[in-house]
């Protein structure tokens, strides 16, 4: 009689016991999947936010590359990317003298090769994930791809090709033929079998950048 008591309590126990282990493992399971890694309760690193570019049909909002303009902001300049890098290789700008551009409003301005340079160091200039210019084509020729070194004015000057770190490769920017250009083709056109170019650059984007230049401009626009 005693011992009939005792096991009924030890079963009831046990009973609950596997009732509240089973109910714990349906919640994790549930909310981890069948791992031991489960990290859910890991605090939230917290990214500085990559900046992204604006199409141009949208009404500009002022986050734009690589400081913030709108149409109304007289004191910089709009232009898509593929005209400002451009109108940089037509000039035949030394590296620290300006070159001009028409923006898209109408406006002459001008800017300078540190303004160009800044678009091949950043990632998401071909769309949100794409990695920048530089991390492929950096200064290290031996694994550069198309031993084109994109880091720097002079190695943009130097050209692709470079096999052996040869001083001249060939030529990117067109000899003031823009749209005949390696660069252009590559940075308009989709190259789906080459890693990296797999995206084109967004034509439209807008770039807010430079700033107006009152004068007759005087090199040639692509
Ligand atoms: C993920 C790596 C990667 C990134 C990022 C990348 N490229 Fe390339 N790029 C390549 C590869 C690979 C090739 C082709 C190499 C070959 O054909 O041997 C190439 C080729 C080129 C060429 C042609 C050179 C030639 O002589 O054929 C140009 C110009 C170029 N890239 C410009 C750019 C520009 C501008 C950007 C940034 C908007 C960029 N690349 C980003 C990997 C990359």
């Amino acid at each position: 009689m005693k011992d009939d008591v005792r096991k009924y309590i030890y079963g009831a126990i046990i009973a609950f016991l596997a009732v509240v282990l089973s109910w714990i493992g349906i919640v994790y399971v549930s909310s981890c999947g069948v791992t031991l890694t489960c990290n859910r309760a890991a605090f939230k690193v917290d990214r500085t936010p990559i900046p992204t570019l604006i199409p141009a049909t949208l009404p500009a909002s002022g986050v734009s590359l690589p400081s913030a303009a709108s149409s109304a902001n007289p004191d910089t300049c709009r232009v898509p990317i593929v005209n400002f890098v451009g109108a940089w290789a037509v000039s035949e700008a030394d590296e620290a003298d300006p070159f001009y551009f028409v923006d898209e409003d109408g406006k002459n301005c001008e800017a300078v090769f540190s303004d160009v340079q800044v678009l091949f160091n950043q990632p998401n200039l071909r769309g949100a994930n794409s990695l920048a210019c530089v991390s492929c084509h950096s200064g290290d020729l031996t694994v550069a791809p198309a031993q084109l070194d994109l880091s720097s004015y002079a190695g943009i000057m130097a050209g692709s090709r470079r096999e052996g770190n040869k001083p001249k490769g060939a030529d990117l920017l067109g000899d003031g033929d823009w749209k005949a250009s390696l660069l252009y083709d590559f940075l308009i056109n989709e190259k789906t079998n080459i890693p990296g170019h797999e995206q084109a650059l967004m034509a439209d984007s807008l770039l807010s950048v430079g700033k107006p230049f009152a004068g007759v401009l005087p090199t040639p626009l692509p």
